[in-house]
């Protein structure tokens, strides 16, 4: 069965966004920023308080930085050195499912169950040491309200996170019962942060101009210096990082996929934006596309975002490895005219999902202009997606400076890998060290 060519055609549309889209996205997600900042409550985006500015590039000393936001949970002995300069002296890092094994983050997982396996990891990372002290900055990359840099009170989960008993609770909380548990009385956290703080934090800690740290991975967000905001119980430099939370950014226009996806999601109505660009739903609407087009509506393939990274990929005469893709997902040999319009969809969505990436990073450089001039400066990333997924950065590039016209060379995206655990590090180091 091949493809119906006006069928697929109005799927790769709704998957497109022309450069006039990009300009209102970008203004429309402007104007959510400027309404939260006068008051959070018209805003869609959370916007929530780190009480963490920039380091000053003096921080030093060993601390240890937990990393907890994905699927993989990872525990770091890092000593900083100042100027930029840091080592990792001793890394661990365990998964938090293992299908068939264990599952810490289904409904069935308890808020127990989740932070002993956490305090486990870390007695493994000092080396089961229960005399030394350790300061410990913890990463926790999910949408929180802090009251000050070491409080953070689980909002909502998300990234399709569902373990009871953490919703509503402070992290570091659940996190200091279980080290006792364990007897570990020696790690005291003292600073925790979002994934997107980190890595800014991680970012400036090593070069200059950068005001906006990112995650572009399993889930999205973003987070930006704001000058205008200072507070007693901060510490850093130049006003107060803001966690956006622009996952939840809602105003912008969802296809019939997005909706769909959205509305058999764990937490429907919510990360509208997120569910359009990040890594764990990709797939998932590459997978409802293909559905459509297969007159399967509803069929669920189990591709991921990695599926379409190697589709992309593979640019071999006869697509093998895409076809092979299909073949095991989808169960069907398709034709080959079929399975470059797969590769094409994939594409699609991959860019869609950079330029409205982009765009938010542009309201966020116009909103720090204000009415002056953009300044040369760097947008520092982490994440698979912008790492991996072929067609990502480039198209962040392009819609960059579709956007910014003349001021295009002021701004670039740089990867800052690993930025989650040196920006824990970091952060208890400005904690312990204010
Ligand atoms: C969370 C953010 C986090 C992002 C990247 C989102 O699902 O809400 O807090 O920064 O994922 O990990």
């Amino acid at each position: 069965m091949a493809f119906n060519e006006e069928q697929f055609k109005e799927i790769v549309t709704e998957f497109t966004i022309d450069g006039e889209r990009l300009h209102e996205i970008a203004a429309s997600f402007r104007q959510d920023l400027q309404l939260g900042l006068r008051d959070v409550e018209l805003s869609s985006m959370r916007m929530l308080k780190s009480y963490v500015g920039l380091p000053g590039g003096k921080e030093t000393g060993e601390y240890l930085a937990l990393d907890f936001g994905g699927t993989n949970v990872r525990v770091f002995r890092i000593r900083l050195d100042g100027g930029g300069k840091y080592e990792i002296v001793k890394r661990v890092g365990r998964p938090l499912i293992v299908p068939g094994e264990y599952d810490y983050i289904c409904k069935d997982a308890t808020a127990e169950q989740m932070f002993d396996f956490i305090a486990e990891l870390i007695d493994e990372a000092i080396d089961g040491n229960h005399e030394q002290k350790f300061y410990l900055g913890h990463t926790f990359s999910f949408p929180s309200t802090q009251t000050n840099l070491n409080n953070a009170r689980l909002i909502i989960w998300t990234k399709e996170f569902a373990t009871q008993g953490v919703e509503g609770e402070v992290a570091n909380d659940l996190l200091v019962e279980a080290l006792k548990r364990r007897g570990v009385n020696n790690v005291e956290p003292v600073a925790v942060l979002n994934d997107t703080v980190a890595v800014l934090l991680s970012a400036a800690y090593k070069t200059p101009d950068i005001f906006i740290g990112s995650i572009y991975a399993t889930g999205h967000n973003t987070c930006y210096l704001e000058p205008s905001i200072h507070d007693p119980n901060g510490v850093g430099l130049g006003g107060m990082i803001l966690n956006l939370e622009c996952g939840n950014f809602m105003k912008l226009m969802p296809n019939r996929f997005d909706r769909e996806y959205d509305e058999g999601s764990e937490k429907p109505g919510e990360q509208r934006f997120e569910k359009m660009v990040s890594g764990r739903y990709m797939g998932e609407l590459f997978g409802m596309a293909i559905a459509e087009l297969l007159g399967e509506k509803g069929k669920k393939y189990g591709l991921t975002s990695v599926d379409m990274s190697m589709m992309i990929l593979d640019e071999s005469e006869k697509l093998t490895k895409a076809s092979d893709i299909i073949m095991a997902k989808v169960g069907r040999e398709l034709d080959f005219e079929d399975v470059k319009k797969v590769r094409e969809l994939a594409k699609v969505i991959v860019i869609r999902s950079a330029r409205l990436v982009a765009s938010s990073f542009v309201a966020i450089v116009w909103q720090r202009a204000g009415k002056g001039k953009i300044v040369h400066q760097h947008v520092a990333v982490d994440g698979s997606v912008y790492e991996k997924m072929p067609l990502a950065k480039e198209n962040i590039t392009k819609a960059l400076s579709e956007l910014l016209g003349e001021d295009a060379g002021k701004v670039d995206t740089i990867l800052d890998n690993g930025g989650s655990g040196l920006g824990a590090a970091i952060a208890a180091a400005m904690a312990v060290q204010k």
